[in-house]
């Protein structure tokens, strides 16, 4: 998968592949991230990429055609690309989205900074907003880089263990169930029995029982939308009488 990033701050973004699974996934050859900055696209001598909003008001706002013109280099670069304004007011970034992205051939990230981008580039080129959360950041690098990790970690083999995605909160609509590691017994408390009973099927239905456990402890929220079977059920009510 290709990535380009627009972005002011070219070194900043680069960072991202140096590190964990994006950096595996670029020397697996599975993930090529390159950056383009809107100012090598600037008309004037001083290379200024940003300018004074129309109506008045604080702040500067990104020029639309040096941005127009490094997403039309990115689209030349890449070929097929999906364009993505990292930005508070986008939907929410989550797994769904990263599972989505992941499957496209390209993508382009385009990350604002000021008060944003000239709203007229969002509407000429924009496929997706997306958003962090409900903050605001300085600048869309960031959110920029979150996204790259997400994706890396899902792109064929960039994980050691193809399950260990599967298991990976929200892959499922549920939370991770809990990990435990050397020693058995940590400041007086122990690991669960049935982790070291050896027996696979008791352990996989303690972890369904304690992802749903946990999501319902930690965001109930999320069982809302999930259709669960009978067992599934079954296992949760038990969960949630061992709370009493
Ligand atoms: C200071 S912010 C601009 C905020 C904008 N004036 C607003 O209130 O919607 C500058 C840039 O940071 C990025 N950014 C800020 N918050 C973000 C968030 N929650 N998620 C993704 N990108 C964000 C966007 O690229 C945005 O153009």
């Amino acid at each position: 998968m290709k990535v380009e990033v627009i972005t002011l701050f070219p070194e900043f973004v680069e960072q991202v592949t140096r590190f964990g699974m994006p950096r595996i996934a670029v020397e697996q050859g599975q993930l090529a991230l390159s950056t383009r900055n809107p100012r090598d696209y600037s008309t004037n001598k001083w290379r200024r990429v940003d300018a004074r909003p129309y109506g008045g008001g604080p702040g500067m706002v990104m020029e639309a055609e040096p941005l127009a013109a490094a997403i039309d280099a990115a689209r030349a670069s890449l070929g097929a690309a999906k364009v993505v304004y990292l930005s508070p007011q986008g939907s929410r970034f989550d797994q769904r989205w990263a599972e989505r992205l992941s499957a496209e051939p390209g993508l382009i990230l385009l990350c604002g900074r000021y008060e944003g981008l000239d709203e007229r580039v969002l509407e000429a080129e924009v496929d997706f907003e997306l958003s962090l959360g409900d903050f605001v950041l300085s600048g869309g690098e960031l959110a920029a880089m979150v996204v790259v990790d997400a994706i890396a970690r899902l792109l064929p083999g960039v994980l050691g263990d193809e399950q260990s995605a599967v298991n990976d909160s929200f892959s499922a609509g549920l939370l991770d169930h809990p990990h435990y590691t050397r020693p058995e017994v940590w400041r007086d408390a122990v690991v669960p029995d049935v982790l070291l009973s050896g027996d696979h099927a008791k352990i996989a239905r303690w972890r369904r029982q304690q992802a749903l456990g946990q999501t319902w402890l930690k965001r109930p929220e999320l069982l809302d939308g999930l259709e669960l079977d009978e067992d599934s059920r079954a296992l949760l009510r038990d969960f949630i009488a061992q709370q009493r």
